[in-house]
């Protein structure tokens, strides 16, 4: 394995994604020296998210869909995971397990450790708020409600008061690009405008989990780059990642892929593999 195309994939980028070393799977985590100071690595830290043996059935008989199969999958702080596969492959089902959307017909899902499903329904809700930042393929924005407002809104639901909500609302609109949207509503947004919108709602306050699904479908390519830089920078500070795309060079971001195929993790891989895999090209060697 080489780390030699993190540096490709982010040419004008901070040094931060570049030392980031593929970490194998199921390693320990690699969260960056330079930003000591946030969460501290260690070998014994708790992963944010651990699924375990997750299956998701929909139907019964013959209208029996298996969405996903004995699905494993362990994110520590600081992993970016990229989620790859054919439409119908179990992606959306995968994200919206983990993110407690959805609960499995079997196995279990922990989020810094507890189990989604255990908790009732108001606890999911708040620990979904608190901790999962989650951007959906439709932008799910409400419509009364100006892009500051729809950001800020998740923050006050969980007791920040409406002053330091604007604050980090405008922040993080700020940080996808889209500050001067800030008093805009949704139906007067281009629809890359309302999907930043919608990244920056995902991304306000402390989100350690943080799940989005195809969310560079309507973004032109340099606000692709953007938002994955952002997604590449809160990996890189302690969060976990995990990013449901088509495409490649969005992949190449994260620390390693997971491939999916009617319903089963086909392979779960280093960046380096990913190329392999895509190009039938072999980087690095045997
Ligand atoms: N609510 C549902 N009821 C029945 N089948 C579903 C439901 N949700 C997803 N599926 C099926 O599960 C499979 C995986 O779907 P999905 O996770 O949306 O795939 P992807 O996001 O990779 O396109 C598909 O065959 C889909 O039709
Ligand atoms: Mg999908």
């Amino acid at each position: 394995m080489t780390t030699s195309r993190f540096g490709q994939s982010g040419p004008s980028h901070n040094m931060s994604h570049a030392s980031i070393s593929p970490s194998p799977p199921q390693s320990t985590n690699t969260v960056n020296t330079d930003t000591a100071g946030t969460d501290t690595a260690s070998a014994t830290v708790q992963p944010i998210l651990a699924m375990h043996d997750v299956s998701r059935v929909h139907g019964e008989g013959a209208r029996r869909v298996n969405a996903l199969l004995h699905a494993n999958l362990v994110l520590h702080p600081g992993e970016f995971v990229a989620i790859m596969g054919p439409s119908g492959s179990g992606k959306s089902t995968l994200l919206n397990l983990a993110g407690g959307l959805d609960t499995p017909t079997s196995g279990h899902v922990l989020v810094e450790g507890r189990d989604l499903a255990a908790l009732n329904v108001a606890e999911r809700a708040a620990e979904r708020r608190r901790s999962i930042g989650y951007v959906f393929q439709d932008f799910n924005l409400l419509p009364g409600l100006t892009a500051r407002e729809n950001v800020q809104f998740p923050l006050e639901l969980d007791g920040w008061s409406a002053r330091k909500a604007a604050a980090s609302a405008v922040h993080a609109l700020d940080e996808v690009g889209v500050s001067e949207l800030a008093d805009r509503l949704p139906e007067d947004m281009s629809g890359g405008q309302a999907q930043r919108v919608a990244i920056a709602r995902a991304l306000v306050g402390k989100r350690r989990l943080l799940l989005a699904d195809e969310p560079t479908g309507a973004l032109d390519s340099n606000s692709g780059t953007t938002i994955l830089e952002v997604l590449r920078r809160r990996a890189d500070d302690g969060a976990a990642v995990l990013l449901v795309t088509h495409e490649p060079r969005f992949a190449a971001w994260a620390d390693r892929t997971v491939f999916l195929r009617d319903g089963r993790i086909i392979d779960d891989t280093g960046p380096s593999d990913v190329d392999m895999l895509l190009n039938g090209t072999e980087i690095g060697g045997a």
